[in-house]
């Protein structure tokens, strides 16, 4: 398994793979444009020449990023996959100097194995008042807030492709 940045061949795979998470309700909708225009921002995993699983990591404050867009193929649960995409953009985000990665999810076991807890949403303001305040969903919002703290013992790397390529986003508007 290889964890590399996004190439634009990925591009049809990972509309594929948003569109079967949205439709579910897993993942929110995202549009073919949208996500060619987050391609330079995803992560993706591949089993042999497959697309096994995409993340993204987002650049919500100076020092704090957002997993997002977590989502591995169907066939390929439960082999540790998960875990590796946020080990990478754990890694990408120490790259870039961050002290903090955040994550709002109803995934809140697998989050607490890949090392983050539950804190309170308020401590998020940006993601508050960036994200949550337009969405319909603010009065029954199901996500958990989750943080995992970074230190300098954190991953060197689950990028075994060798790539430096940071996985920093600053798109607005592109949540899980
Ligand atoms: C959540 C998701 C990314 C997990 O991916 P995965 O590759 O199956 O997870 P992993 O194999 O890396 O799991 C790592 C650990 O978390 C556990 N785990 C995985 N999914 C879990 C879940 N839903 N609940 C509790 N534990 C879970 C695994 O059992 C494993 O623990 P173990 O090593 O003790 O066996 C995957 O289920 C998915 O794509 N879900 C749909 C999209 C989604 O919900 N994305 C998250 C949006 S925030």
């Amino acid at each position: 398994m290889l964890i590399r940045a996004a190439r634009l061949s990925d591009l049809d795979d990972i509309v594929n793979l948003v569109d079967y998470y949205a439709a579910q309700g897993a993942l929110l909708p995202r549009s073919r444009e949208s996500l060619l225009e987050y391609l330079p921002v995803l992560g993706v995993a591949c089993v042999d020449s497959e697309i096994a699983g995409i993340v993204a990591l987002h650049q919500l404050e100076t020092k704090v990023g957002e997993v997002r867009t977590l989502a591995v193929a169907p066939g390929f649960h439960k082999q540790g996959i998960g875990e590796k995409l946020v080990q990478y953009a754990v890694a990408q985000a120490e790259k870039a100097g961050m002290t903090k990665v955040i994550s709002f999810t109803r995934q809140v076991a697998f989050f607490q194995h890949c090392g983050f807890q539950i804190v309170a949403r308020e401590t998020v303001p940006a993601k508050y008042f960036i994200d949550c305040v337009g969405c319909p969903m603010l009065s029954h919002c199901d996500e958990v807030a989750m943080e995992r703290v970074l230190t300098s013992t954190t991953f060197s790397s689950a990028d075994d492709s060798g790539s430096s390529h940071p996985i920093i986003s600053k798109v607005a508007g592109i949540g899980q």
